[in-house]
């Protein structure tokens, strides 16, 4: 297994809640970039797929709508390592995955979906649901990024080693880059 999903794996299984932060890049419907934090709620192998939750109606889900392709930008500050992990990001739809993963929110973040639409002045209509319903509300999505490009910038030493690694046929190769 490539050292940087080992790193991601042990991260969000065992670092502080802090570090499964990442800034999602994605590109708007005029070709500007939009950047915003996310949490990286699981990773899945064999592809690897980052999951992480967003309001259904947000400007991020439009975007990524228009174009698929997305950069989490993530950087536990505890490891010193700038992890860039690329790739097509894609709504998942299976009933029983989404249910698994509202229940695993707190009654904070499930509230965050039951508001009126994202970016919108305050106020409006949210779904008919409250934060104790098992099942989740239209509004909450559940995404996934395909990674298949990662560009790592590791600090510990001091001076910068960057790596990027590429899926060729189902293995990761790495390639030692100038900083
Ligand atoms: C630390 C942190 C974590 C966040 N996590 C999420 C998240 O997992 N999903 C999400 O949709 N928004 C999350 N947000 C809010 C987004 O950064 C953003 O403000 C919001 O989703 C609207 O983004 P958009 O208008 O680009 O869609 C988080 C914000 C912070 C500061």
């Amino acid at each position: 297994m490539s050292p940087w999903l080992t790193e991601l794996q042990a991260v969000l299984r065992d670092g502080p809640p802090t570090d499964a932060f990442a800034a999602l890049a994605t590109v708007d419907g005029d070709g500007h970039p939009r950047a915003r934090m996310v949490v990286m709620r699981a990773v899945r192998t064999g592809p690897v797929r980052v999951r992480f939750t967003a309001d259904g109606r947000s400007a991020k889900v439009r975007q990524l709508a228009g174009q698929a392709r997305a950069e989490l930008c993530w950087y536990p500050a505890s490891r010193w390592v700038q992890f860039r992990l690329a790739g097509p990001v894609g709504v998942v739809s299976d009933p029983g995955e989404r249910q698994a993963l509202w229940a695993a929110l707190t009654p904070g973040t499930r509230a965050n979906f039951l508001g009126g639409p994202p970016g919108q002045p305050l106020g409006g209509a949210g779904p008919d649901a409250t934060a104790h319903d098992p099942h989740p509300p239209a509004t909450f999505a559940l995404l996934e990024m395909t990674v298949d490009a990662v560009d790592v910038v590791d600090l510990r030493s001091g001076a910068a080693q960057r790596t990027r690694w590429v899926r060729h046929a189902g293995d990761w190769q790495p390639e030692a880059l100038n900083p």
